[in-house]
This record gives C-alpha cells, structure tokens and sequence, in this order.
C-alpha cells in the first residue's frame, strides 16, 4: 500500500482529492516505532507534525515525573504533534507506542505550507481537536 493510500484512510485529509494525497504522501516520511518507544518528548522543541498509519500511541504527560497521567491512546488514523506546531511552543506531553507503531511523519515547514494551500485540512482537524479539550473538560470535572 502506497502512502496515499494510507493517507486516504485519514479522516483530516478526507477532503483532499487523489491528486493532492499523492502530493502530500511524497512529503511525508514513514517512521516505525517499537512498542515503548517514545516518539515525541514532552518539552522538547518541535519538529514534525504525526499521523498514525498502524499501532497505537499514548499520550501522557508528566511521564518522567512520579505522578504520569495518560491524557488519551491514539490509533490508526489519528493524528499527534499539532500544538507545538501551531503554538511555537515545546512539546506538550509526552507521546509514545503502546505497540508497534508506524506513523507518517511531515516537517512543520511543510506541513503548515499544507493548510496554507488546504485550508480544509486545518478545517478538518477541529472537530478532532475540539473533542480532544471536551474529554479533558469531563475528566477535570470528574
Ligand atoms: P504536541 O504538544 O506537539 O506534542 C504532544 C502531543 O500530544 C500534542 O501536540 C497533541 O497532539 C497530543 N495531545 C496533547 N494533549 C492531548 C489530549 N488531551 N488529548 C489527546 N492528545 C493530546
């Protein structure tokens, strides 16, 4: 299966035509993760912006310290890395492979030249990112 192709099964580029997968599958580069391996480190400068092909990631933060809460597992589909991209900001949790994990991974340069010329694409990440803050706004009330 080509990089389009996994692409295609990405709900946040749903919108783009097989034109405009095949463009952005070029840019985007496979990165395989063992399961335990940490993928993006809580703090660290950012660098990339991550779509889950196959496996499962958890998000967690304060993962170094004596209290690691898990904020949420992310799979096949899903994507991770967004904040500190459109932020500027160091990474905000820690993100890593609850098994063996492939992900496709794109520069922020190029990823933001993406939603610049996509907007649908930034579009398409909100109902996503909304529901992200909805199940931190449950949890903090619970
Ligand atoms: P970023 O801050 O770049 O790096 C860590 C990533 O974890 C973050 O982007 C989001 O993609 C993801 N993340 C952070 N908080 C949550 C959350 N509450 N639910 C789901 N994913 C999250």
């Amino acid at each position: 299966m080509g990089h389009d192709d996994t692409l295609k099964n990405v709900p946040i580029f749903s919108e783009l035509g097989n034109r405009d997968l095949k463009r952005l599958a070029k840019l985007m580069v496979p990165r395989s993760f063992r399961a335990g391996e940490v993928i993006v480190k809580e703090n660290d400068q950012a660098a990339g912006f991550f779509v889950i092909a196959s496996g499962a990631v958890e998000v967690v933060r304060g993962a170094e310290g004596p209290n690691p809460q898990v904020l949420a597992t992310l799979g096949s589909g899903d994507f991770f890395g967004e904040m500190a991209l459109f932020e500027g900001y160091p990474r905000s949790a820690t993100v890593k492979a609850v098994e063996d994990t492939e992900c496709l991974a794109i520069t922020r340069w190029d990823f933001t030249a993406e939603m610049r010329t996509h907007p649908e694409i930034a579009v398409a990440m909100l109902p996503t990112l909304v529901r992200r803050l909805r199940a931190t706004d449950e949890r903090l009330s619970e």
